[in-house]
């Protein structure tokens, strides 16, 4: 199955808007030519400033959150058309931030991927198990209600627009990368999880990333492995060079 690779920067909570288009300006230099495709998911008020900057580059500029009704008297809260407006051709939903630190359920994830779908946003949906998970086995359980619970009823043909992220929250922003083979294992799952629900052949197309402490030295090893198409960055994609150095590692023919 031709899946592309993927790089997705996860800036979090970092970069004014000035410093996005300066970083933006630097990464599409140092890249010119590579076939990966670049995803940034920068904060909600650099979106216009990056998907300008970004225009000629090829690298795509999306958001880290949204809520999931269309409008309405949600103070503080930003919608999916208000991103698209902007500029934003994607959003991360579900990240482990998002569900450890602000409580989001998994029905409430799954509200938001529909919105995200119908309104024409690729969706980043990420899933993963905490460490005591792991130790008590119960990593595949965790994968499957976090997939089976966002990915039902999505909408006729809107599977095109779907990445999943796997991202171990004990190796998230902790310098403890999967083993590449841990990884594997937990993406072979991942592509059985959403098999089930989509189909063998309409699952085939969906790219699924590894995420948590990638950095340049282990991304290669990451990326060779079958269910592997790309990783989802967080600390690593702050500095432009840092990035691209990953996304060359990245480069060549799967
Ligand atoms: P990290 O973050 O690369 O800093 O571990 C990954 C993420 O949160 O998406």
């Amino acid at each position: 199955m031709g899946r592309d690779r993927i790089v997705i920067g996860n800036w979090k909570m970092y970069k004014t808007s000035r410093e996005a288009a300066d970083y933006i300006e630097h990464l599409a230099k140092k890249i010119e030519g590579c076939s990966t495709r670049v995803y940034l998911a920068v904060p909600y008020t650099s979106i216009a400033s990056a998907s300008n900057t970004a225009k000629q580059s090829g690298i795509l500029i999306g958001a880290q959150n949204m809520n999931d009704a269309r409008d309405g008297a949600f103070t503080g809260e930003i919608a999916a058309m208000m991103l698209k407006e902007a500029g934003a051709d994607f959003v991360i939903l579900g990240h482990s931030e998002r569900r450890r630190i602000f409580n989001e359920s998994d029905e409430f994830i799954h509200r938001k991927v529909i919105r995200a779908l119908s309104d024409d946003l690729q969706t980043v949906l990420c899933v993963g198990e905490t460490g005591a998970e792991r130790e008590e086995g119960k990593t595949e359980e965790v994968l499957l209600r976090q997939i089976e619970s966002a990915l039902q009823d999505v909408p006729d043909k809107a599977h095109e627009k779907v990445i999943l992220a796997y991202e171990p929250v004990w190796a998230i922003g902790t310098g403890k990368t999967a083993t590449a083979q841990a990884a594997q294992e937990a993406h072979a799952y991942c592509r059985k999880c959403l098999e089930q629900i989509f189909g063998k052949r309409k699952s085939g197309h969906i790219s699924i990333l590894y995420g948590g402490s990638v950095n340049p030295d282990k991304v290669k090893e990451i990326v060779k492995q079958k269910d592997i198409d790309g990783v989802l960055v967080g600390g690593a994609s702050l500095d432009p060079d840092t990035l691209a150095a990953i996304i060359h590692q990245c480069e060549g023919k799967r």
